[in-house]
């Protein structure tokens, strides 16, 4: 029976976690995989999270299966997080919520959906992407094609290839956007461009879904919804795959969520009775902790205040980081880019997409024990006070 399957290829991400944990050098840094880190070098758990666990173990809510779409109090929070207080599609009921393990899980909920009733579809993808991206979907019986986005020669975005590509969208298509930051590049529409996005994606009478990862990361809470409310405002249906993996520092906890935004409360119901069977032959139903834990501090204002505040002191210092490597990279006489290092401060989120070649990235792994991932991307949210100065010269002597 086994003999015949082959070996698959190591994830891109997750399967450099395991060779960096493999590596018995005592100098190494893991700059591949997106987790934050503090200036030395810790994994957060954020002092809101915490104190909602607390609360939550004081009143043990025990250990029964949750709902197939998730905790009824979890779904408003998220939605009021995505779409802002009082939004109007909410009152209505064009919204529903599923609550689903992490980020990956809400893409593999929208993708189950969609391979089911949208046989046929084709998924559009942002050329460069995450690359699960691609196995999810494919996963669900589901093709995929990719839109150009980035232009490495400007280090922007490439608008007009862009606008291009989506003209070849077909009716029932389906196009995944990164609602902000980027992953990999950082580099995100402005709000103008979101506007001819969405047109394009509404004129081609494809879905946008949005992958939304990174809210908070990259100017604030609302400043990075403001895509995703440009898209609502221009497109009548809408599906956000969101996570608190980053902004709560939930990782491990896999608290994510499937909102779709049909266009009545009726459609929107119904699609829920099909999003409830995609969970039930998935995973059964989600976990629990996460989700009550983001359900608590968010509906609880102190908390809520005590979350933002240590969400800001996170982006605070990435900010800081992006500065001081860009002047560490400088100061060595490195020139990552035609135009000089500035992108690194440009870029939004917990990524620089550094224009380091793959020859680089190996030789930074080999002879220096500093692990990015393959397309270049660092996480810059993994760079220490400690490690700043190697990971720099490190760099220095690759591109030299
Ligand atoms: C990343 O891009 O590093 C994160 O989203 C973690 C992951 O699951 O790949």
């Amino acid at each position: 029976m086994f003999e015949t399957i082959p070996a698959a290829a190591p994830d891109p991400i997750l399967g450099l976690q395991a060779t960096f944990k493999a590596d018995p050098r005592a100098g190494k840094v893991n700059l591949a995989i997106g987790v934050y880190c503090d200036a030395q070098g810790k994994t957060l758990s954020l002092k809101a999270v915490v104190e909602a666990e607390k609360r939550l173990l004081e009143k043990h809510p025990g250990h029964g299966y949750l709902p197939i779409e998730g905790l009824a109090e979890y779904g408003a929070v998220v939605r009021e997080m995505l779409f802002g207080a009082g939004h109007p599609l909410v009152k209505d009921g064009r919204a529903i919520t599923a609550q689903c393990p992490g980020g990956t899980g809400a893409l593999r909920v929208t993708a189950d959906l969609l391979g089911t009733h949208r046989k046929g579809a084709t998924v559009w993808i942002s050329d460069p992407t995450w690359p699960n991206h691609f196995g999810i979907f494919q996963g669900a019986g589901l093709a995929t094609k990719t839109y150009r986005y980035f232009d490495a020669a400007s280090n922007s975005l490439n608008l007009a290839a862009m606008l291009e590509d989506l003209k070849a969208l077909k009716p029932g298509d389906a196009v995944l956007l990164h609602g902000c930051c980027h992953n990999p590049t950082g580099v995100d529409p402005t709000a103008a461009q979101w506007k001819q996005i969405a047109e394009a994606v509404k004129a081609a009478g494809a879905l946008p879904i949005v992958d939304f990862a990174y809210q908070g990361f990259g100017d604030g809470l609302e400043e990075d919804a403001a895509g995703l409310r440009i898209i609502l405002g221009i497109c009548p249906e809408v599906i956000v795959c969101s996570s608190f993996s980053k902004n709560f520092g939930l990782y491990g906890e896999r608290a994510g969520a499937m909102t779709l935004v049909a266009a009545n409360a009726d459609i929107a119901n119904t699609a829920l009775t099909q999003v409830r069977m995609a969970v039930r032959t998935n995973y059964s139903n989600p976990p629990a902790h996460g989700a009550r834990v983001v359900a608590m501090v968010l509906s609880n204002p102190e908390l809520k205040q005590m979350w933002q505040d240590e969400l800001k002191q996170m982006c605070g210092r990435i900010f800081g980081v992006r500065k001081a490597l860009r002047q560490a990279l400088d100061q060595r006489g490195v020139k990552l880019h035609k135009d000089g290092n500035a992108f690194i401060e440009t870029q939004r989120g917990m990524f620089t997409m550094s224009g380091l070649t793959k020859a680089q990235v190996e030789r930074l792994q080999k002879e220096y024990g500093i692990f990015i991932v393959g397309s270049g991307r660092i996480n810059v949210a993994g760079i220490t006070d400690a490690v700043l100065v190697p990971v720099a010269d490190a760099i220095a002597a690759v591109v030299k």
